[in-house]
């Protein structure tokens, strides 16, 4: 098998001067249960992550809230410095446990949120920073007031949002420039259609998370199964493979903390759905 190179999804220009290739990294997996504490494996999720420049991979995603900060901390003990490759993390999340977490958008945390993330990851500015929720007890000017003030600082190259829909997306433009927007989004959950055509209209990178999703859910169903054949492709990868042509903006970030996970995803970037195909895989949900 060729090595997977996650250069052949194409690119797309983040904020319009950051070109990324369309396939990146989820990087939530390589923590503990729960998203809590150390991964059950650690060296395994070292090699994981030590693999994503020989694969092509240039874009990251993280969050200080995976682990919390256990993400971060491998990433950088791995893979800094960075050369090429762009490292997006959140902030605005706080954790009590595996799988609990609660938002804080006071200023002073998030701005405490960036300083932090910058110390961890070995870095002066972030390239991506992404508010990971709109916090609702704070009033969201507050929110995006302090996000325009950090890029000012130069703490933050670019800025995006998290689980938004479009009327957030316009409130926040108004203080800085929205670049990404990460929401759920898969063959079987097209909840943010909407969200994708405006950021589609606007330029605004669109990241899926649970990208994969699509292929579980739909698994069974036997025109799934047909071009699972047609393809010879796994079902984690035609979900992959139709967010791709889904739209010239999608910037999926499948997540694993295993080495032969990352290569099966990243292949996905070779396998060009025809129009017929994709209409097919769409008409599933
Ligand atoms: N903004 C948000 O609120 C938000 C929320 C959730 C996630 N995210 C981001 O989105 C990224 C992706 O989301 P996700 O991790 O939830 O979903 P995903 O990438 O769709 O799926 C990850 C899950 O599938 C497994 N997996 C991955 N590749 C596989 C393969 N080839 N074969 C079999 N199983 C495979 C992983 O486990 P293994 O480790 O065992 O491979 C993991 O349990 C995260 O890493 C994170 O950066 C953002």
């Amino acid at each position: 098998m060729p090595t997977p190179d996650a250069s052949r999804a194409g690119t797309f220009a983040i904020g319009g001067d950051m070109r990324v290739n369309r396939l990146g990294f989820g990087a939530m997996r390589v923590t503990g249960a729960g998203i809590w504490g150390p991964p059950a494996d650690p060296d395994e999720a070292r090699r994981t992550l030590r693999r994503l420049p020989e694969l092509n991979i240039d874009f990251v995603d993280t969050a200080e809230a995976y682990g919390p900060y256990v993400s971060e901390d491998l990433i950088a003990e791995v893979l800094a410095p960075y050369g090429k490759l762009h490292i997006a993390t959140k902030g605005g999340h706080t954790r009590q446990g595996p799988n609990r977490w609660a938002q804080v958008g006071r200023p002073e945390f998030l701005m405490q949120g960036v300083k932090t993330s910058l110390l961890r990851l070995k870095l002066d500015r972030l390239d991506l920073w992404q508010l990971h929720r709109i916090d609702p007890k704070v009033p969201a000017a507050e929110q995006f007031g302090t996000i325009a003030e950090m890029q000012k600082q130069g703490l933050i190259r670019h800025a995006g949002l998290s689980e938004v829909g479009v009327e957030e997306i316009k409130a926040a433009q108004k203080f800085f420039p929205v670049v990404s927007v990460q929401n759920k989004y898969s063959i079987s959950d097209r909840n943010s259609d909407a969200v994708l055509s405006y950021c589609e209209a606007n330029g605004i990178g669109f990241i899926p998370w649970r990208p994969i999703d699509g292929g579980s859910t739909n698994a069974a169903d036997p025109k799934f199964q047909a071009l699972l054949k047609k393809y010879g492709a796994t079902p984690g990868q035609l979900s992959l493979a139709w967010l791709l042509k889904r739209s010239p903006v999608m910037l999926p970030i499948p997540g694993t903390g295993k080495v032969a996970h990352l290569e099966e995803n990243i292949a996905a970037a070779a396998i060009t759905l025809s129009d017929e195909d994709f209409a097919t895989l769409s008409s599933l949900r």
